[in-house]
């Protein structure tokens, strides 16, 4: 039930993929939950925006609703803009970015309109403005659509994929947030064995490892929250500290035919906790064989986007992956992520019908999955 000073909090991810996240949400308790383009909202007040950010692995950022108005011209959001209590939420000695986005509205000029804002927020409250992203920096996001203008404060900072205990990244890392809404839509719930033989710094594994320990994902980082004005540190300290955690039943193993990303994995799975119940080791994927005990599911994010030539040398290699996975891991599910559809059909897997593409870093990736393997 709402209570008076629950507000609208976004959560954000990537577009086609809100269903995983709204699924995600419900199961951690907020709600409604209501899938919308780009994210999902739930309501609450600031231990609900604490709990999203600590708890939630497919959210990429948590925004706050603080004030919604119409605005029909610049004068308008000017004088509405001043009259939001910018002293309740932001600090005048921290750095305030403001960014706008106009659509189907009579402001159109977002330059201009974030000009009016940061004008409010600079003369109403004080705090220093900056116009490039900035370390430390509290982002007022304001969008204005229709002519509703509803301005949000980005909770988060840092992106949410960055857990806060990866120390060793590799030149391809899926972002753990992908990795979560991926293992997610393969049905993984942190109860059965997970295998990556093309790990690279390890993402999938450590993610499914911490999901069935139970871990909070935002434990070890910092949030944008902690510098907004009127921000209680005991009861965060506290929220922080209650997570609790299960040792899993299962194990979670990645391979890699190159060395160092075995040394990366294996580092970050130590510092993320998970060290006790992963297993990492140099192997090309034609030495792949299933682990022993119960069968569960392989994820994959093989090469791809590579350039023209090397193509060729990429169809070799999801071929071997395709025969190695069809031949030995029968009663296993595969999910495998890549740009490339060509490449993906190369493997002969069973794929069930597609999925939505994902902007990941400029490549458009899609994740390709089966049903359990005959
Ligand atoms: C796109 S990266 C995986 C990135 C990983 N998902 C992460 O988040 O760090 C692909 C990985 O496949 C590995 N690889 C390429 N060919 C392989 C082979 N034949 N056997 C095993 N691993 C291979 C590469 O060394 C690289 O680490």
């Amino acid at each position: 039930m709402d209570t008076p000073s629950d507000f609208d909090i976004f959560l954000v991810c990537p577009p086609g993929l809100e269903p995983l996240l709204a699924a995600e949400a419900r199961e951690n308790g907020f709600a409604p939950a209501e899938p919308l383009k780009g994210g999902v909202l739930i309501r609450g007040s600031w231990a609900e925006v604490w709990r999203a950010n600590l708890q939630l692995r497919c959210a990429t950022r948590v925004l706050a609703r603080i004030a919604s108005f119409r605005a029909m011209h610049l004068a308008q959001l000017d004088k509405r803009a001043r009259r939001v209590p910018w002293a309740e939420l932001l600090r005048k000695d921290v750095p305030v970015r403001v960014e706008v986005a106009c659509r189907k509205s009579r402001i159109y000029h977002a330059g201009a309109a974030a000009q009016r804002i940061e004008r409010a927020i600079a003369e109403e409250l004080g705090a220093p403005i900056v116009s490039e992203a900035t370390e430390g920096a509290v982002q007022v996001k304001a969008r204005i659509e229709d002519d509703l203008c509803e301005i949000s404060v980005d909770t988060s900072g840092e992106s949410l994929h960055k857990r806060g205990h990866k120390p060793a990244v590799g030149k391809a890392p899926l972002r753990e947030t992908m990795a979560a809404l991926f293992l997610r839509q393969c049905g993984f719930a942190g109860r059965e064995p997970v295998v990556d033989p093309m790990c690279g710094s390890g993402t999938f594994v450590i993610e499914a490892a911490e999901i069935a320990a139970g871990f909070a994902p935002g434990r070890s980082r910092s949030f944008a929250f902690e510098d907004l004005a009127g921000f209680d540190a005991t009861g965060w300290a506290a929220l922080r500290g209650a997570a609790q955690r299960t040792i899993p039943d299962q194990r979670f193993y990645g391979y890699d035919r190159d060395q160092g990303a075995i040394s990366m994995s294996s580092q970050n799975a130590v510092s993320s906790g998970v060290a006790g119940v992963t297993e990492f080791a140099c192997q090309p994927i034609s030495d792949l064989v299933p682990p022993p005990g119960p069968a569960g599911l392989v994820m994959v994010n093989p090469p791809y986007g590579a350039r023209i030539g090397n193509r060729n040398l990429l169809f070799g290699l999801y071929g071997t992956l395709g025969s190695v996975l069809k031949q030995r891991f029968s009663g296993w599910r595969v999910g495998l992520v890549t740009s490339d559809a060509g490449l993906a059909r190369t493997t002969e897997l069973p794929f069930l019908p597609n999925g939505p593409t994902i902007d990941h870093g400029g490549l458009r990736i899609r994740l390709y999955r089966t049903d359990t393997l005959p």
